[in-house]
């Protein structure tokens, strides 16, 4: 032993130092090696790719969308096909008749927009907009902006009216006719394209705490990817789900082939497609099947949600198009010009107020009321995101949004083996044993940090 430390040539030892700087490196700040969107002036983006634009200081000379209103071939192509759960109950609808089953209110319960139940005078999209004058409780004319108003329901949402279910899609095509998805293709120069596909649902189940439940419903649920391309490259794939959603290199992502369409003909070639799974009930999306915990620091309790192979669904057959340039959106074709594009401004909430505490239908369970309030719609979701996460938890405070090389896995009986997957935390976790010293360990970790560290590690 000794003799051979003797014979260690200097070169070999400060090889072994730099690597050793490399781990700590590793360690302690995960996210430099592989989240290329923190920054613009970020160096692997500088040496590699050029950087991605905010969509408003995108010029002529910076453009990638040519012509600016034009949805892109190769956007439709990469599509993501989305699993629904097998036993799901709410189903994608269409915001167009979905609004017909509401009027618009303020917080006050103020009336904004006259309307009456259908067929009289229904609420319609271009009765959505960013501002509305109106008459307020105290009797003030006054312009103020949508963002605290809320789209509250005629019917009783409490009863499942059928309006709030939804529709499967069509066996087989994945076709859901009466329920359009809605893109959204933002420009990031310089060669970049963001593809956000919005998957709308009109009610939001929310999860089983130790089997009492559910908590945390709503009406109206938006969820929603990002597909980011460079030339006409898929690069990236970020989906939504609780506590920020994840983000993955594209090529890591399960891919179903399909024979590609053109002006809605099917023509020979094939064209791979990333694959979701969109959760029960709550309608998150995840990479693969199986049980997920939620990462939500302060609940220590099992809160999970579930994906499985049920319905698949393809929205590239039926949605609303368009561009948005950071300040103005512009409809892909004529049905978006019909419906009009002013709902893509309105910034209030798509889905009642969260019941008051005295209402017989609400629930309060420690920590979570069983309604709350409805959802806002895509423009606030942070398109103009440079980093693929659309915001970032409180404890993430250095804002990393890494992209996952390998699938995080789903656990429980649903879950599939598969290669390709990554481990996660949620097994770390449930392998201490004794169950106090878990709880303590999920307490000291808040269930956060330590998931999204050891996320970083596996995938
Ligand atoms: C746009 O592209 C041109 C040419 O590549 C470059 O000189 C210019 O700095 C870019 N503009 C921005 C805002 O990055
Ligand atoms: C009514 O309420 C609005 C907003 O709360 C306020 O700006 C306005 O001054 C009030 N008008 C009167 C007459 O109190
Ligand atoms: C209300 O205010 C917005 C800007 O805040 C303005 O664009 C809109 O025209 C105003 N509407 C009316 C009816 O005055």
């Amino acid at each position: 032993m000794q003799s051979m430390m003797h014979q260690l040539p200097m070169h070999l030892l400060l090889n072994y130092l730099l690597s050793f700087a490399h781990l700590c490196a590793a360690v302690f700040v995960p996210w430099a090696d592989d989240d290329p969107f923190v920054g613009l002036d970020s160096p692997v983006i500088d040496t590699v790719l050029p950087p991605l634009l905010p969509p408003n200081k995108v010029d002529d000379s910076n453009r990638s969308l040519r012509p600016k209103d034009q949805i892109p071939d190769y956007v439709v192509d990469k599509c993501p096909l989305v699993h629904l759960y097998s036993e799901e109950k709410y189903w994608p609808s269409d915001i167009a008749e979905y609004v017909t089953h509401f009027s618009l209110r303020d917080s006050d319960g103020v009336s904004v927009v006259p309307s009456v139940k259908p067929p009289q005078r229904p609420l319609s999209p271009s009765d959505l907009r960013s501002s509305y004058k109106y008459t307020m409780a105290n009797g003030t004319l006054a312009n103020i902006s949508s963002t605290n108003t809320f789209m509250t329901s005629l019917d009783d949402f409490d009863k499942d009216p059928k309006w709030l279910l939804g529709f499967r899609p069509e066996y087989g095509t994945g076709h859901i006719k009466d329920g359009p998805a809605v893109l959204v293709v933002v420009d990031k120069g310089n060669g970049w394209v963001d593809a956000f596909w919005f998957y709308f649902y009109p009610f939001n189940l929310g999860p089983f705490i130790m089997g009492n439940g559910p908590w945390g419903n709503h009406v109206g649920d938006w969820e929603h990817s990002l597909v980011r391309f460079y030339r006409g490259e898929p690069m990236y794939i970020w989906m939504s789900a609780h506590g920020g959603g994840s983000a993955y290199k594209f090529e890591a992502v399960e891919k179903v082939k399909k024979l590609r369409r053109r002006n809605g003909k099917l023509t020979p070639q094939i064209v791979e497609r990333p694959l979701l799974f969109s959760a029960r009930g709550t309608h998150a999306n995840y990479a693969s099947v199986g049980q997920h915990a939620h990462d939500v620091p302060f609940f220590f309790m099992p809160l999970s949600d579930f994906t499985d192979r049920g319905p698949m669904w393809d929205p590239s057959l039926n949605f609303y198009g368009y561009t948005f340039d950071g300040q103005q959106v512009l409809p892909a074709g004529d049905r978006e010009r019909e419906i009009g594009v002013s709902w893509l401004y309105f910034s209030g909430h798509w889905g009642d107020k969260q019941l008051p505490w005295n209402d017989p239908r609400q629930k309060w369970c420690p920590a979570q009321w069983k309604y709350i309030n409805g959802p806002t719609g895509p423009l606030r979701k942070n398109l103009g995101r440079i980093s693929l996460c659309p915001h970032f938890v409180w404890w993430n405070f250095w804002k990393g949004c890494p992209a996952r090389r390998l699938i995080k896995k789903g656990e429980g009986l649903d879950a599939e083996k598969n290669d390709l997957m990554g481990d996660n935390c949620g097994i770390l976790l449930y392998k201490v044993r004794p169950s106090w010293l878990r709880s303590l360990l999920r307490l000291l970790t808040w269930r956060g940090i330590l998931c999204f560290v050891m996320d970083y590690f596996t995938g």
